[in-house]
């Protein structure tokens, strides 16, 4: 463990700050799951574009970035100008601005399906908010929801099995079996089918079999079910459109978060007039929900999305993060075969790593080598571990299982990181921490 040590030696007051942390955050000292590293995880200071700073001094390239929500990078010119001016002007009015029209109307300028829009303090609420107006909408209670599908830590957002997690009315199925999403659409029960965009965790690192989530939008309207596709992660980092628009979908409900409020915390439900009606006060009031919410469309945030989805509309800082993606799968790619290691690297904007056989090769698509989900899964404690050697080696990644790109990383940060990789996997198992599957 002579590396693991050297990282822990040279951040003295990381670790300082960790003990300290253990007497107040009961999850290991962290405040999000997420972000726990074995020993201990480096405390940050600063940041700019793609780069971020902790307090011992050390620099590190982010593929983290902001749990996805970075896409224009840390400190991005337009979104520290917007904000500024704003706050300036006052951070919360509680009453109507016009931001907020602005701000929609740039949103349905990008989204076709978005004929209504709401705003939320975070992703999760904009799921929970599409699951009730479904519920009211279809008079049923049922939750159809997909394995590994990731959308919040609320009831019916978290896996039925965790403690404290009443999820009785949610029903998680495989992901692309068509079978038996059929069977179950059919019993008629279910108010909202949900969707995780790309696929599974992060804009796929399970990805969606593109039959098959084209076949979800008419089973679920047969069969008189609401369809929610969650782009909190992929909405606008996909194209201007989300990755349903690239994979020309139709979902009924459509979430957003993180990409489009420039990195500040915000959700966003957008969808059909009629089941976003539900929302509305009129005659039948009984039928009114109420949408409340201290910070909904708060000034700050609404600046800060406004000047991101400026940038984000024409889709050519997508383009150009797809074309740095592209670059570092094949680099990468090349460097682990020529290392003869059995590792890969697949996907767009975010890269994931597929700890794996070498059987399986990535294309030029950026699909993963396998289809097979259990394969593409194996091995999240070992990457975990290979994160920390990551960050030794001075990158800070997605719990070290996926590097997220944004429009400040460069080829150069790249290169930097591929080296980075191999050193952090030669690293690992000099130490013993991780093995290597036989080519
Ligand atoms: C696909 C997806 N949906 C929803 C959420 C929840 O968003 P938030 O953390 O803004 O509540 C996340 C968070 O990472 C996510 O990845």
């Amino acid at each position: 463990m002579a590396v693991i040590d050297e990282y822990a030696t040279s951040r003295p007051r990381s670790r300082e700050l960790h003990m300290r942390a253990l007497d107040h955050f009961a999850a290991r000292g962290v405040t999000h799951v997420g972000r726990t590293w074995e020993p201990f995880g480096p405390y940050m200071t600063h940041a700019r574009g793609s780069r971020i700073w902790d307090v011992d001094g050390h620099e590190y390239i982010d593929f983290r970035n902001g749990h996805g929500a970075l896409i224009l990078g840390h400190g991005h010119p337009a979104i520290v100008t917007a904000m500024q001016e704003q706050t300036a002007r006052g951070t919360l009015y509680s009453a109507s601005h016009e931001m907020e029209i602005e701000w929609a109307e740039l949103i349905k300028s990008m989204v076709p399906t978005a004929e209504r829009v709401e705003f939320f303090a975070c992703g999760q609420e904009a799921n929970m908010m599409g699951i009730r107006l479904a519920r009211a909408f279809t008079g049923r209670t049922k939750v159809l929801r997909f394995e590994e599908n990731f959308h919040g830590w609320a009831d019916e957002l978290a896996d039925p099995g965790t403690p404290g997690v009443v999820g009785s009315e949610v029903r998680v199925i495989p992901m692309n079996d068509l079978s038996v999403l059929e069977k179950e659409l059919a019993t008629g029960e279910y108010a909202v089918v949900l969707t995780e965009g790309g696929g599974a965790h992060m804009a796929g690192q399970v990805p969606w079999e593109s039959d098959f989530i084209s076949a979800v939008g008419p089973l679920a309207e047969r069969h008189g079910t609401i369809w929610l596709l969650d782009e909190v992660v992929t909405g606008f980092r996909d194209g201007p459109a989300g990755w349903g628009g690239l994979m020309k979908l139709r979902p009924d409900l459509t979430t957003f978060g993180k990409s489009v409020a420039g990195g500040l915390p915000a959700g966003i439900l957008t969808g059909r007039a009629d089941v976003m009606g539900m929302l509305a006060p009129g005659p039948e009031t009984k039928r009114c929900i109420p949408h409340s919410g201290t910070w909904n469309a708060m000034p700050i945030v609404c600046a800060a999305g406004i000047a991101a989805c400026k940038l984000l509309r024409d889709g050519s800082i997508q383009k150009q993060i797809n074309e740095v993606g592209a670059y570092m799968r094949d680099t990468a790619n090349q460097a682990l075969r020529r290392s003869n290691h059995n590792w890969r690297v697949y996907g767009r904007t975010i890269l994931h790593i597929y700890f794996g056989t070498a059987e399986f090769e990535v294309d030029d698509l950026g699909s993963p080598p396998t289809k097979d989900m259990k394969k593409l899964l194996t091995g999240s404690d070992e990457k975990r571990r290979l994160g920390v050697y990551l960050l030794h080696h001075g990158i800070h990644t997605h719990k070290g299982v996926a590097f997220i790109l944004s429009a400040a990383h460069t080829k150069d940060d790249v290169d930097i990181a591929v080296d980075a990789l191999l050193r952090a996997i030669r690293d690992a198992m000099a130490d013993g921490t991780i093995g290597d599957l036989p080519s």
